[in-house]
């Protein structure tokens, strides 16, 4: 799997070797970094490198900020897309939804903004009117998928007024 640019932690060795071991993202992510460290077998420091992430990409390819001025901004997966919307959420990213849980919103009071393979040469970006456009959005998701034989998305929604 291609990761945007830039976005790996390093681990450097301390003490038993100077050779530098890198950790994949998502190990990162999950915390394993920190759990092998906390049992004490090995010692070593790691530093956290910023990298881009794909809600950022998301964001520039479209050219939007993600959130309106002064208004909050929820991160979610698509599981949990319905409870964010019951606790208020009107402008969301939603991640790991390769379903699209917002098929079951009303399409005419959402705007979509959605992006998959963000940061590779078959990145695809479709927005508009959330009832408009899903036929094209799972169009696009089936042409990338067969291209590349996989598509990661991610899609900011926002209510709109
Ligand atoms: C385990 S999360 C990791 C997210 C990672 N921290 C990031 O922002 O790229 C995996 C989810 O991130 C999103 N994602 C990761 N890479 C992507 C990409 N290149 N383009 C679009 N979405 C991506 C998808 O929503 C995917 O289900």
């Amino acid at each position: 799997m291609r990761w945007p640019t830039g976005t790996r932690p390093a681990l450097r060795r301390t003490s038993r070797s100077s050779s530098t071991a890198t950790a994949t993202r998502r190990s990162w992510s999950g915390g394993i970094v920190e759990r092998v460290h906390a049992r004490g077998h090995v010692d070593f420091e790691w530093e956290v490198r910023p990298g881009i992430s794909s809600v950022q990409l998301l964001a520039a390819r479209h050219r939007i900020v993600l959130h309106e001025v002064g208004q909050p901004i929820v991160v979610t997966t698509g599981r949990r897309l319905l409870e964010a919307i019951d606790g208020g959420g009107h402008n969301l990213v939603v991640m790991l939804n390769r379903d699209l849980a917002c098929r079951d919103l009303p399409g005419g009071e959402w705007r979509i903004w959605w992006g998959a393979n963000l940061g590779t040469t078959d990145e695809v970006l479709v927005a508009g009117l959330l009832g408009e456009v899903l036929p094209e959005i799972d169009r696009a998701r089936e042409r990338v998928k067969d291209r590349t034989g996989w598509v990661m998305d991610t899609y900011l929604l926002r209510r709109c007024r």
